[in-house]
């Protein structure tokens, strides 16, 4: 098959999508677009100055390092223009990064223009903006994937394996507790990223997903606040979230924004023939007890071979690869499949934010509206 003629919106996480483009060598980076042509100059070696914080200025910088090694890059055309994008028609497929709020928006854009598409998440940030997307899916006969990419990493592959064998029994809880530092400003307004559920949560909501495929969640409670003084966001800096599913199962997630401490995330899984607990560091890793005599096993990706990015974006590699392999197959149904499955998170962010916000348990009959209900 002919290398995926590709371009790529948006140049803040947009740069990781730039580098990953040009190392796979199932795609070719023929454009890159983003608001502000002094973004642009920074692919053509000029000096990339902004208002970041330091931590973020020292990861791009190591982003452009390696994007410039592929000589490549020179020849992708750079445009501030998304129309003119849309228009090149050796673009066949577009990689997403733009705000939180533009991502449902600019994907209906792509799809309608005939090209692959490739959204970041969230699906979107409200159910009218989902219902669009999910349309614009359902009418194009091209690809589409969210950029999910803990689904593909090695550690939650091999605990899925775990679980579709057996070694758990029934899984009845599903666990995750994220403890971390400050969002950047681009999320850290509810006006930008539409709050913690969307801008970050929606993550570990897809994993729930991917451990129990197809389930939908029937009711949810959370509380939370903006509790901690001088927080940098402007919306619940902590919170507990309860959600409990048609399969019965029960999750719940637990996120901080005012700590950053070694452990960024701890998750579990219990069944009732066993249990595995696991944390984000490093590659992944995760221990299981399972089997009459409850015998552990410890399961680590190997660090050194597998792609885990600066900031440990675990599956990011192989989501690129996921895109290709839907691209290939031609096979339309794996989109509708992952739409749908993008607003089915997009409905549970909201009910979470909903129960904080109303302090009140917010049940998925709310959101049987046209379109939405199943
Ligand atoms: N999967 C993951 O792990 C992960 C990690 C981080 C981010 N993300 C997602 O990736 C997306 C981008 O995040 P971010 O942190 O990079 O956001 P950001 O800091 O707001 O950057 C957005 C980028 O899009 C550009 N842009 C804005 N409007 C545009 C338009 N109309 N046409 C073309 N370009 C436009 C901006 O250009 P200017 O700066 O010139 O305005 C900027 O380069 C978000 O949806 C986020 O949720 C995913």
């Amino acid at each position: 098959m002919d290398r995926i003629r590709t371009a790529v919106v948006g140049l803040n996480h947009g740069l990781s999508h730039v580098v990953e483009v040009l190392a796979n060598p199932r795609f070719r980076l023929v454009a890159v677009c983003t608001r502000s042509p002094k973004k642009l100059g920074w692919l053509r070696g000029e000096p990339a100055l902004d208002g970041e914080p330091g931590w973020y200025r020292a990861h791009r910088t190591a982003l452009l390092d390696r994007a410039r090694a592929y000589p490549e890059l020179a020849e992708a055309r750079l445009t501030t223009d998304f129309d003119a994008l849309l228009g090149m028609p050796d673009v066949d497929a577009v990689i997403l990064a733009p705000p939180n709020h533009l991502n449902a928006p600019l994907a209906v854009r792509v799809l309608e223009a005939g090209k692959h598409c490739f959204a970041s998440k969230p699906f979107a940030v409200n159910v009218e903006q989902g219902v669009r997307l999910l349309r614009a899916v359902r009418a194009s006969r091209r690809a589409f994937i969210l950029g999910f990419e803990y689904r593909y990493s090695p550690v939650f592959a091999q605990a899925r394996r775990m679980i579709d064998a057996g070694y758990l029994g029934t899984v009845k809880q599903l666990w995750w507790n994220m403890t971390r530092g400050p969002l950047r400003a681009s999320h850290n307004r509810l006006e930008l990223s539409g709050g913690a559920y969307l801008a970050e949560c929606c993550h570990w909501l897809d994993l729930f997903e991917y451990f129990q495929p197809g389930a939908r969640f029937t009711r949810v409670a959370a509380f939370g606040g903006l509790d901690v003084p001088n927080t940098h966001v402007d919306f619940p800096d902590n919170g507990v979230t309860i959600i409990e599913y048609t399969t019965g199962v029960r999750g719940s997630l637990n996120f901080t924004y005012f700590t950053d401490q070694p452990e960024y995330n701890v998750w579990g899984v219990q069944g009732t023939g066993g249990k595995i607990r696991g944390d984000t560091e490093e590659a992944g890793r995760f221990v299981m007890f399972s089997g009459p005599t409850q015998d552990r096993t410890e399961f680590a990706v190997n660090p050194a071979r597998a792609y885990h990015g600066l900031h440990g974006h675990l599956g990011f590699d192989r989501l690129h690869d996921a895109f290709a392999d839907q691209i290939e197959a031609g096979d339309h149904a794996m989109a509708v499949d992952e739409a749908e499955r993008g607003l089915e998170n997009l409905l549970l962010c909201l009910a979470a934010d909903r129960a904080i916000l109303e302090r009140r348990i917010v049940q998925r009959e709310e959101f049987a509206m046209a379109g939405v209900a199943e």
